[in-house]
C-alpha cells in the first residue's frame, strides 16, 4: 500500500498507509489526521480537506479539474499554487512517499 506523509498544522509528520483508490481525505480520516474532517463525504462542498502537495520528486498527483479549482477559490482563502482538496485526490502506487501539509487554519 502506498505511504503518504501527512505533516499535521503543529508540523507533526504521520506517514500513514492508504488503499489504492481511497481519496487523500479518506486516509486521513481514517487515521485521524489533525485538521482533516471531510464534513461534506468528498462532495467538493466544505474544504475541511484542503492540503498544500509538497514538490515531492516523482510523487505528483494529477492535476486539478476545473471544478476542484473553482471551489478552492470558493471555499479556500488564500489559496496556493499547491493547494488541492485532498477528497479529489486518489491515491495510486504512483503517490507512494507523497507528502501533503494540512493548514492551520
Ligand atoms: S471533503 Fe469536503 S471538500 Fe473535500
Amino acid at each position: 500500500m502506498p505511504t503518504i506523509t501527512f505533516v499535521d498544522p503543529h508540523g507533526i509528520e504521520h506517514d500513514v498507509e492508504g488503499d489504492v483508490g481511497q481519496s487523500l481525505m479518506t486516509v486521513a480520516v481514517n487515521h485521524d489526521i489533525p485538521g482533516i474532517e471531510g464534513e461534506c463525504g468528498g462532495e467538493m462542498a466544505c474544504g475541511t480537506c484542503h492540503v498544500y502537495v509538497a514538490d515531492t520528486a516523482g510523487c505528483v498527483p494529477p492535476p486539478r479539474t476545473t471544478d476542484e479549482a473553482e471551489m478552492l477559490e470558493v471555499l479556500i482563502d488564500g489559496v496556493k499554487p499547491t493547494s488541492r482538496l485532498g477528497c479529489q485526490i486518489r491515491v495510486g502506487p504512483e503517490l507512494d512517499g507523497l507528502s501533503v501539509t494540512v493548514p492551520s487554519e
